[in-house]
């Protein structure tokens, strides 16, 4: 019984430990992706691409998004609360686009640059559980 027992504790911690591997795999994909994004989104500004900018801002909302439940999920409220104001300022970079505010847009690609970077300073991967 005793044996049962520590291999049941031994196959959840395993899983447990699969599980979290996952998550970082798939967040971490999903960051190279936004980096990509955020690059073409940089040379959309810079060539004054308002649709290619309204275009790169909503994919990097869409992929922001998908983090958006992993850190519900953790329950890393600070995290999440980063997570959201990076989402808005993707928001922001796509609506100023599609209404020619390129100097704007220019302004708030700056602050999503440092939103994304305020958050891995949080190294919340340390905690992912
Ligand atoms: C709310 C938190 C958060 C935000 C916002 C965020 N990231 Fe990340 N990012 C992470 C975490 C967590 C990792 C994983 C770090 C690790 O495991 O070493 C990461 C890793 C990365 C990596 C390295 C990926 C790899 O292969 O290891 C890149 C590149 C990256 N982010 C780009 C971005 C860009 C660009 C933005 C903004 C558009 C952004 N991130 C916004 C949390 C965030």
């Amino acid at each position: 019984m005793r044996r049962l027992l520590m291999l049941t504790l031994m196959a959840t911690s395993t899983l447990g430990a699969a599980v979290t591997a996952d998550r970082l795999t798939e967040l971490r994909a999903r960051m190279d992706a936004l980096q990509d994004m955020r690059d073409d989104l940089r040379d959309a500004l810079d060539t004054k691409d308002g649709a290619k900018t309204a275009a790169l801002s909503g994919e990097i909302v869409r992929l922001l998004q998908q983090d958006q439940a992993v850190w519900k999920e953790q329950g890393f409220d600070d995290v999440l609360k980063i997570n959201q104001g990076t989402i808005e300022l993707a928001e922001k970079i796509g609506s100023q686009a599609k209404n020619g505010e390129t100097q704007h847009a220019l302004e708030s690609y700056l602050a999503l640059q440092k939103s994304c970077a305020s958050c891995h300073d949080l190294h919340p991967e340390k905690r992912v559980h």
